[in-house]
């Protein structure tokens, strides 16, 4: 476990800012992330999306439908017009409490403008996401991530992890750059089971895996941390839920609120 996070023995759990800490700010926005950090998150998590002329985006649907106040799909639109579009003032919208004028306007990231902002000072969980419909995405970012000294004898073992619910996307990543610490997505019908069998095929290229927390049992932690790979569950937005999670062993989590989970693991 010290493997993916260098001064993990310092702290108690990894605390992954979902989309930023999303629960409070528009997510994938560079000021979501910023609150992250704010908040103790250890890790700002990262989806990535491609455009029509192959740049990386932060986003987490392959339509920008959701998130911004246009329509269409990411791969069919440019960098350029990506940037005209609004991707915070949907939030106000949706969460008049939480509004702020801020909000307004900003902008869908690139990666390299997160990584601009935020690397080398942060740590981030990258993942690939609809890897079938963006050919070329894992060579973009390595490429990316190359540049930005975060792979190879450059970096520090566990400042980018990478995750995908795709075995195939993972092992081209792992086979572009083996020093990249890797997470298993996994989609489970709760309660979650993992055969020997299973285990043994994930730990040959990745680090951990990645889980609904609705599907998580303790045996189920038991059994994968004593194999030595590490667990987080997603999306942990309540306390007694964190709570629960590390007393059953869960290597950190993702959450849309990291100042709970902060506050939780400070509790402990
Ligand atoms: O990456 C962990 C978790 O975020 C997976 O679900 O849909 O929020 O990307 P999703
Ligand atoms: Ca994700």
């Amino acid at each position: 476990i010290a493997k993916i996070s260098s001064d993990y023995g310092q702290i108690k759990a990894i605390n992954i800012s979902h989309r930023g800490a999303s629960g409070h700010a528009p997510e994938h926005t560079l000021q979501a992330y910023e609150l992250g950090n704010v908040m103790n998150g250890d890790y700002i998590e990262v989806d990535l999306q491609m455009t029509k002329d192959g740049e990386l985006i932060a986003l987490h649907d392959e339509t920008i439908d959701r998130t911004t106040e246009k329509k269409g799909l990411v791969k069919n639109l440019t960098l350029k017009e990506i940037k005209k579009i609004d991707a915070g003032s949907w939030f106000n919208e949706a969460f008049p409490k939480k509004m702020s004028t801020e909000y307004s306007g900003l902008q869908i990231p690139t990666l390299r403008e997160v990584l601009d902002r935020f690397s080398p000072d942060s740590k981030f969980f990258i993942e690939t996401k609809s890897p079938e419909v963006y050919p070329g995405m894992e060579e973009k970012l390595i490429s990316i991530l190359n540049e930005y000294n975060l792979t190879g004898a450059h970096h520090t073992f566990g400042n980018v992890v990478v995750q995908s619910f795709s075995v195939e996307s993972l092992k081209k990543v792992h086979q572009l750059d083996e020093s990249i610490p890797l997470v298993q997505l996994l989609s489970y019908y709760a309660p979650a089971v993992i055969t020997d069998t299973e285990v043994s095929k994930i730990k040959e290229y990745a680090v951990g895996v990645g889980l609904h927390y609705t599907a998580v049992s303790p045996g189920y932690i038991k059994k994968v941390t004593d194999s030595g790979l590490m667990v987080f569950p997603y999306t942990v937005n309540e306390k007694e839920d964190m709570d629960m999670l590390l007393d059953w062993g869960a290597t950190g989590m993702f959450t849309n609120y990291p100042d709970r989970l902060d506050e939780v693991i400070q509790s402990r």
